[in-house]
């Protein structure tokens, strides 16, 4: 039987209460990037106040290349969230996801808390989100373009979850039929397809596949960060040593093998699960992203620190990039990519 629209609310409620007060990360795995360390450049003639991070994505212009990962939406708090995050988002001038939008065919007093991102980020990219357990089951890709549609999404991102079905009460972990599905929607949508995962990793292979199919954009949302297998082994009060906890691939490993991926095809190769911190980022970068994308530290700096709080995040996330920069001798972020991380074991 499909799940009531109270219940997914429900569920919506109880995956920000988790990932607010319990410690959803991954237990025994990171992410890998303190494995690495950067390559010290002592000649370094880089200046400081001339590196500008503005680039183009797609249609607009972006300041940062940082993605506030898709989070929420379908619930009272889901909109207050998205309404505040989204007027960082505008203010920062980076690009922002929003939460599955499954919710607004539930229910239709649900699609303000997706359309207020819009209202309050006129000016930034702004990403719409579904899963591939309702791709799947979708007859045509109508409800894919009026989700599009409703919030004038840049970009419309596949979200792959099937460690989360598959532990999830109510879960559906069934996505036969998938890739055709994503290559209907590339070819039928007029905006790019992206496909992200959400902590389990994303494998060049895999990628490759969705590439093939048409996908513009992947986020790799790898292991080491927040762990969704967790949040839900919390919410069926199971024990919480279950192998699944930390299952996934490091986000490291994504990011460095996906990136190879530049040499056959045009993507954006966004980096995301568990950059926590300017460093994280900076390495997220150096191993070959695009943009880099976090999702529960902002929520949970949202949550003590308000609007203002996200703003100087991320605003100081990228001005301690710019001294990384100026230490390996990085005029640019393509320059930060060209070998300026070695393995700690290389450095002994
Ligand atoms: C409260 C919350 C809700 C989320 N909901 C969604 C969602 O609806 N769709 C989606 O693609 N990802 C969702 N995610 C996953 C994130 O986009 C991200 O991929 C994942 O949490 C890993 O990043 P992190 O380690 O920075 O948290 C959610 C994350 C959080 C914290």
């Amino acid at each position: 039987m499909p799940e009531s629209s109270e219940n997914i609310s429900k569920r919506k409620k109880e995956h920000i209460e988790l990932c607010l007060t319990d410690n959803v990360s991954f237990k025994g795995k990171t992410t890998g990037f303190e494995h690495y360390d950067f390559v010290h450049y002592a000649p370094t003639e880089v200046e400081i106040d001339k590196i500008d991070f503005t680039q183009k994505f797609f249609k607009r212009i972006i300041k940062y290349p940082f993605l506030i990962s898709c989070m929420t939406g379908g619930t009272i708090e889901a909109e207050s969230i998205n309404a505040k995050l989204a007027i960082a988002a505008n203010e920062l001038g980076i690009p922002i996801g929003i939460g599955s939008q499954r919710q607004m065919f539930e229910d239709k007093k649900n699609v303000q808390s997706f359309k207020i991102i819009r209202i309050n980020a006129p000016d930034v990219p702004v990403l719409g989100n579904i899963g591939a357990a309702q791709v799947v089951r979708y007859k045509s890709i109508d409800p894919i373009k009026y989700m599009i549609e409703v919030i004038d999404a840049d970009v419309m991102v596949v979200h792959l979850n099937p460690l989360q079905e598959l532990l999830q009460k109510n879960g559906e972990p069934n996505f036969a039929g998938l890739l055709s599905c994503i290559e209907k929607i590339a070819n039928e949508i007029e905006v790019p397809l992206f496909v992200k995962e959400v902590g389990a990793g994303i494998s060049a292979s895999a990628s490759k596949s969705l590439l093939d199919a048409g996908v513009k954009g992947i986020d790799i949302a790898g292991a080491g960060g927040t762990s969704w297998a967790g949040v839900e082994i919390l919410r069926n009060k199971e024990d919480e040593r279950n192998y699944f906890w930390d299952w996934g691939l490091p986000s490291s490993y994504c990011i460095r093998t996906n990136a190879e991926l530049k040499n056959d095809y045009d993507f954006v190769l966004i980096g995301s699960g568990g950059i926590n911190s300017a460093v994280d980022a900076a390495k997220a970068f150096a191993l070959g992203a695009d943009i880099i994308a976090s999702a529960r530290t902002i929520l949970q700096q949202l949550n003590k620190k308000s609007i203002e709080g996200v703003i100087e995040l991320i605003e100081g996330w990228f001005a301690f990039i710019k001294k990384i920069m100026f230490l390996t001798g990085s005029k640019n972020l393509s320059e930060l990519r060209n070998s300026k991380l070695k393995l700690e074991e290389e450095l002994h």
